[in-house]
């Protein structure tokens, strides 16, 4: 991996444009989601559908990932978490599984310089445990050399999942009670938000996935409480940029409550 300077604030390079032409729609900051999850699904039925392996698939996603992250800068999302690989994928195949782990590795190796100096700063998110070591250590170096980015977040969440975050949560505050430095009456929200694998990321205000299915297969379940859900049809391969922008457009038109309510009766 080549060395990389993450730089100052100002002086970071403007992501490549979309090959269409197609250009950022201006929405205020007010209206943008802060963080966006991105269930990156699709990728084995699309490789499948042109005769070819799952693996196929993953290689394809390479681009879609790299271009929501430029759609993503330049339209002033601050996080962006990306499913990457969750806890119940290892019920694949030993052969997919292992493919995943190197690709990974490789994809982050080759696109750090590139989203680096667009400002990204790279995290990552899951359980130790399990996960290849290598890929552990190319994250994490990922990790080291961007710290000072502070455009956008990329949260590669590898060996994610959200019972298994919220499980090691409870191991994590049960300890401190144990040690004596914590009060168990004083456990509340905040409490558990401190324990995630990314305690100071903002809650999920986007969840977005590809590939057709209408579920959260266990992502990020407490921080997208309150998110709105967005599905897309294509699979992750056929998505780029604009339908981020698509969708974050459908996102500032919608109404969120919160649970909250306003008493607005129409004149009969
Ligand atoms: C998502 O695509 C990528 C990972 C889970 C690693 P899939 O591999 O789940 O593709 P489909 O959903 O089987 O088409
Ligand atoms: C979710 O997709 C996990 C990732 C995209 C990494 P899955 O393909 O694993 O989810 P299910 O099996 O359809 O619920
Ligand atoms: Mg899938």
């Amino acid at each position: 991996m080549t060395d990389v300077q993450s730089s100052p604030r100002g002086s970071y390079a403007e992501p490549y444009p979309h090959p269409s032409g197609a250009r950022a729609p201006q929405i205020p900051r007010e209206f943008l989601p802060r963080h966006v999850a991105v269930v990156m699904d699709g990728n084995g039925r699309w490789a499948n559908a042109r005769g070819l392996p799952r693996t196929e698939g993953h290689k394809a996603g390479e681009r879609s990932l790299l271009d929501v992250v430029a759609g993503a800068v330049e339209l002033g999302v601050e996080h962006i978490s990306a499913y990457a690989f969750s806890t119940e994928n290892w019920k694949r195949s030993p052969d997919e599984v292992a493919f995943i782990m190197r690709f990974t590795k490789e994809v982050m190796e080759r696109q750090l310089e590139t989203m680096a100096s667009w400002g990204v700063r790279i995290r990552w998110s899951g359980r130790r445990p399990r996960l290849w070591n290598s890929v552990i250590k190319v994250l994490e170096r990922c990790e080291e050399a961007t710290r000072d980015n502070d455009r956008c977040t990329l949260t590669m969440c590898m060996n994610y999942g959200g019972r298994a975050e919220l499980a090691d949560a409870a191991a994590s505050i049960a300890r401190e009670v144990a040690a004596g430095r914590l009060d168990p009456r004083k456990i509340s929200e905040k409490t558990v938000q401190q324990h995630l694998y990314v305690p100071d990321a903002p809650d999920v205000d986007l969840f977005l996935r590809s590939g057709g299915e209408h579920r959260t297969s266990n992502f990020m379940i407490w921080q997208a409480a309150y998110a709105e859900m967005i599905y897309l049809p294509e699979a992750w391969p056929d998505v780029d940029r604009r339908h981020l922008w698509q969708a974050v457009e459908e996102f500032a038109r919608r109404d969120r409550r919160y649970g909250g309510a306003i008493d607005a009766v129409k004149p009969a």
